[in-house]
């Protein structure tokens, strides 16, 4: 193999060819669009550090599902901001029937039943030390946690979610959410785990559209070094072997190495969070002029298939869903 009998340039030299010998294609259903949503009506706020992207109230949404199905967008991931006065150190909001969660997601259900609703599944919304799990003496306790988790996993699919989604790095949660979905007759609900999420600086924007920052220390006691790679093989495996559906790895272009890692390792699809943090890089870049938000976005997007991922969840899910479908 060599020069100049080969010439890898040929396969370069017009954009038919080069569409032709595309290794891989983005499409609208790789992603999976994040929402946020407050309490109160008439509310669509943006939030100050993730520019183009808002808060809304349930009775805003439909307008924004609109759009997200018309690109061809099929799941969606709740996140929901939950008011100080309904946090403690229990997670009782996040049980209630009719929380915000909860009627978040009959609300979607019940205004486009072809949606795929992924619900977010940790207690840092609720928390009045807006850490993933149950406080005792400045340690986050895991057992207690999972317990809860489990509990609002079943909560969330009796108002009919058809994924939840674990976000809180709690060890056995996958398991404890898995026996008790089945027990109470939920085995088709599913479980998209984040297996391997890191302790990132990344989080920051997502922790303010959701006032969600913790209130001491960090959450290096759960979420994982980001020094670590073998660490994430462990994790996925544990949440294989507990019943996770989809393994999710998080953050997002940093984090390739593991996406990689885990996608040749393991036979379950790996989703990736393109998270808050790199969205404001972009965004912040573009505004100065600095990049081109577009070629940028799509250019991120496009390695994360690359690497291995076949589900994005990104906050560019509909700008690049739009770009599909006009290019
Ligand atoms: C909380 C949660 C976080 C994100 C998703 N779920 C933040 C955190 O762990 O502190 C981050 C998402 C993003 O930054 O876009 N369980």
């Amino acid at each position: 193999m060599n020069f100049p009998n080969h010439r890898p340039r040929r396969l370069r030299r017009k954009a038919a060819i080069r569409d032709m010998v595309r290794e891989f294609q983005l499409q609208a259903s790789d992603f999976i669009a994040p929402l946020f949503i407050t309490e109160g009506s008439n509310i669509k706020e943006e939030i100050a550090s993730m520019p183009g992207y808002y808060r809304y109230s349930l009775d805003m949404l439909n307008a924004e599902l609109e759009e997200l199905v018309e690109v061809g967008i099929r799941s969606v991931l709740v996140f929901v901001k939950v008011p100080d006065e309904k946090k403690d150190n229990k997670g009782t909001e996040a049980l209630n029937d009719q929380g915000l969660m909860q009627q978040s997601i009959r609300h979607i259900k019940q205004h486009y039943p072809e949606l795929f609703v992924m619900s977010d599944v940790a207690l840092d919304p609720y928390s009045e030390y807006g850490h993933d799990g149950i406080v005792e003496d400045g340690e986050i306790i895991n057992d207690v946690t999972t317990e809860v988790l489990a509990a609002m996993s079943v909560s969330h699919a009796v108002a009919g979610v058809d994924m939840v989604a674990p976000s809180d790095m709690m060890d056995g949660r996958v398991g404890a959410i898995r026996a008790e979905l089945d027990k109470y007759g939920h085995e088709n609900v599913g479980i998209m785990s984040y297996s391997a999420k890191y302790a990132s600086a990344y989080y920051g924007p997502f922790r303010d559209a959701l006032d969600s920052a913790p209130g001491f220390g960090d959450k290096k006691t759960y979420q994982m070094d980001p020094a670590n790679a073998q660490e994430a093989l462990r994790e996925a495996a544990l949440d294989i072997e507990e019943g996770a559906d989809i393994l999710m790895v998080k953050p997002g272009l940093p984090y390739l190495d593991i996406v990689q890692r885990i996608s040749s390792t393991y036979n379950v699809p790996v989703s990736v969070y393109h998270v808050s943090g790199e969205y404001a890089m972009i965004k912040a870049a573009a505004e100065k002029g600095w990049l081109n938000e577009e070629d940028i976005m799509m250019e991120s997007l496009i390695a994360f298939k690359r690497a291995g991922a076949s589900l994005i969840a990104t906050y560019f899910a509909k700008e690049a869903a739009k770009y599909l479908k006009s290019n």
